[in-house]
């Protein structure tokens, strides 16, 4: 039987020290992929000192602080059995910190416009990739909420399962890029409750991997015919580009691990000393 939480089994204090560290690592690093320019020193400051950092954007702030307030929200979702469209809109709106009202950009709605991003194509050049239409979204994100709910529901996956489910319900988040803005961070975040709830520390991507990172998600919806036609899931094949990025996700686990295995090993040696 595995843990129930990852950080299981530590004294209150590393514990609450592990999951600070964890908080921030994730923080900084899923918006700096995005561009945020706060260091992951700048940001455990901001997290932990509610202090500002002089010169640098307001908008950067409050990104990691509604980042932040996101990870306490899934940890908040772990004891559920399920998760519906109203926990991901609330994840939503706590993640676009920046929002102006403007119907047609929404914090916690599924898009209402057309989206797109500049790809290289598998011929070596540019080309303007259309992601699913918004007429589209709600029917693909009920069937991905089933799909998550089925593996979040199985609930003691061992780690090497973790990492698939984490890669797939990534992969298939991106590609049907069902929000404005945002979807990066909330595939980072969503895709790693499954993680959580299996006793696992989350998966964070790390900053010096962002090009592979891009680079993969990229080349596999290269892969994905039609991909602004999409109407089901079982249209996103599962192939060598969807492969890679499973063998990319293990390796992105490697910094989250590491903090948690430094935790459990000074508490052992707290316990070797006391015993003293
Ligand atoms: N060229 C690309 N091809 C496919 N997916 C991409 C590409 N560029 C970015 N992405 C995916 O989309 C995310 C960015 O989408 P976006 O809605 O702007 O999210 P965020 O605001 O969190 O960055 C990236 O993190 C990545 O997961
Ligand atoms: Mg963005």
């Amino acid at each position: 039987m595995g843990k129930k939480h990852f950080y299981d089994g530590l004294g209150d204090e590393l514990r609450a020290i592990l999951l600070s560290q964890i908080r921030n690592l994730w923080s900084h690093s899923s918006t700096a992929l995005e561009g945020n320019s706060l260091t992951l020193g700048e940001t455990a400051f901001v997290l932990e000192e509610g202090l500002t950092i002089a010169g640098k954007p307001l908008r950067d702030h409050q990104e990691v602080v509604g980042h932040a307030r996101a990870i306490k929200l899934i940890y908040g979702l772990l004891d559920r059995d399920a998760i519906g469209e109203e926990d991901v809109f609330l994840l939503h709106q706590a993640v676009l910190t920046d929002r102006a009202a403007d119907i047609y950009r929404p914090a916690g709605a599924w898009k209402k416009e057309a989206n797109f991003t500049s790809a290289i194509g598998s011929d070596g050049r540019q080309f303007i990739r259309e992601y699913p239409s918004p007429s589209r979204v709600p029917a693909l994100m009920a069937e991905w909420l089933t799909r998550f709910n089925h593996f979040y529901r199985t609930g003691g996956m061992p780690w090497d399962d973790a990492v698939k489910c984490y890669a797939s319900l990534h992969l298939s988040f991106v590609a049907i890029h069902p929000f404005f803005d945002g979807n990066g961070r909330m595939a980072r975040l969503l895709s790693n409750l499954p993680v959580l709830r299996a006793g696992h520390p989350p998966i964070v991507v790390p900053t010096s991997l962002r090009r592979e990172y891009l680079d993969s998600i990229s080349g596999y919806q290269n892969t994905v015919p039609g991909l602004a036609d999409l109407s089901a899931l079982e249209q996103l094949p599962e192939n060598d580009a969807s492969r890679q990025f499973v063998a990319l996700c293990r390796d992105f686990a490697r910094e989250t691990v590491a903090l948690v295995d430094n935790a459990f090993a000074l508490q052992k040696n707290l316990t070797k000393d006391n015993k003293c």
